[in-house]
């Protein structure tokens, strides 16, 4: 069958599942402040896919992309009973390459039953290391919680990945604390530019701290060199001269739409090209004959040089 392509030779190569649009946290970043907001949301309504019809639409999915890579999101994904299940079943397609990413808290008591399902890696979002600037971020406590998920899926042998949306006046001092941390455990962490999705539409400047300044902090203590960037990659990466490596998604500042190869399911059965569309495109009950006009559709959302924001909430689309 002809591979899908846009104008630009992009194709679809990975799927990124959000299974749930609700959370254990509230960051500020990504969550509304009150249940209000959350209800008002228009993404936010009727019933989620069963278990069953999301398989059904991951085989479908696979059976026309082939893609190799799939990760599951949400909100928070820990809190999808049948993680598991899906894992197993998206691994018997022959797909190897099964991600997570969650905000930690329930990592601990959940790591053996993912590492036997067959998950290969799991990023944690951490946005500091100090407890009261963790609680101002995620207005929620967890921090211990969400350590001991990291080492629980360190000891299982998973990869692990730490990602820290930095915000200007929140958490930006928790940089270098949070690059030791990473590279005490031996693990890569990503520094994230903020996104103006969801209720930051329009309103992220304030909070915005780019890679040139990231960069600048950590150079205060570091020496470190770039590495290359691969097709298709979130983030940029370096290597301190100790050896631990660094990354920086600079949605903003060095956008990498040129060569992205994701698509987006979310918990309703509908699909996006890019986490900037507004417009949903259901999946749920389609005619097999209509799946290829969809993907088109989804390709031809995708931007050609950068994020331009989005008013769909990341706890929906899942990031
Ligand atoms: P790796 O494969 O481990 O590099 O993961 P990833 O960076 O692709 O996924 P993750 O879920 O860890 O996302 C990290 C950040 O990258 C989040 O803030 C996402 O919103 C952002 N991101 C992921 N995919 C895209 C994308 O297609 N476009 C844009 N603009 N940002 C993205
Ligand atoms: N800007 C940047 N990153 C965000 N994330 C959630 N919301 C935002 C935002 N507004 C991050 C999460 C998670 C990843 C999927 O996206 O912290 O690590």
């Amino acid at each position: 069958m002809e591979a899908i392509k846009d104008h630009l030779g992009r194709t679809f190569k990975t799927l990124r599942i959000s299974l749930i649009n609700t959370c254990n946290l509230a960051c500020t970043y990504c969550s509304y402040s009150n249940e209000e907001n959350h209800k008002n949301d228009s993404t936010n309504k009727g019933a989620g896919l069963t278990p069953t019809e999301l398989m059904n639409l991951v085989i479908k999915l696979h059976e026309r992309l082939n893609f190799s890579t799939v990760r599951f999101t949400g909100g928070e994904p820990l809190l999808y009973k049948e993680l598991p299940a899906l894992i197993k079943g998206t691994r018997a397609l022959g797909i190897t390459d099964l991600n997570l990413t969650t905000n930690g808290l329930l990592l601990h008591k959940k790591v053996p039953a993912l590492k036997a399902a067959g998950l290969t890696a799991i990023n944690v979002s951490l946005d500091a290391t100090d407890p009261m600037t963790f609680f101002m971020m995620a207005r929620r406590h967890g921090l211990e919680q969400t350590l001991k998920g990291i080492d629980a899926a360190l000891n299982a042998g998973i990869a692990v990945k730490i990602n820290s949306v930095i915000m200007k006046g929140l958490n930006h001092m928790q940089v270098i604390p949070l690059l030791k941390y990473a590279a005490d455990k031996q693990i890569i962490i990503r520094f994230l530019e903020i996104m103006a999705m969801g209720h930051l539409h329009g309103k992220a400047d304030e909070y915005f701290f780019p890679q040139k300044e990231i960069l600048e902090l950590i150079s205060k203590q570091y020496r470190f060199a770039p590495i290359r960037r691969k097709p298709g990659a979130t983030s940029n990466y370096w290597q301190t001269e100790e050896g631990n490596i660094f990354g920086i998604i600079a949605n903003e500042s060095h956008p990498f739409c040129t060569d992205c190869d994701r698509l987006r399911l979310d918990a309703y059965g509908n699909i996006y090209g890019c986490l900037s569309s507004n417009s949903p495109i259901p999946l749920r009950d389609l005619e097999a004959a209509a799946l290829d006009s969809s993907l088109r559709k989804a390709l031809a959302q995708k931007q050609s040089t950068k994020f331009t924001g989005s008013k769909l909430s990341m706890l929906h689309i899942g990031g």
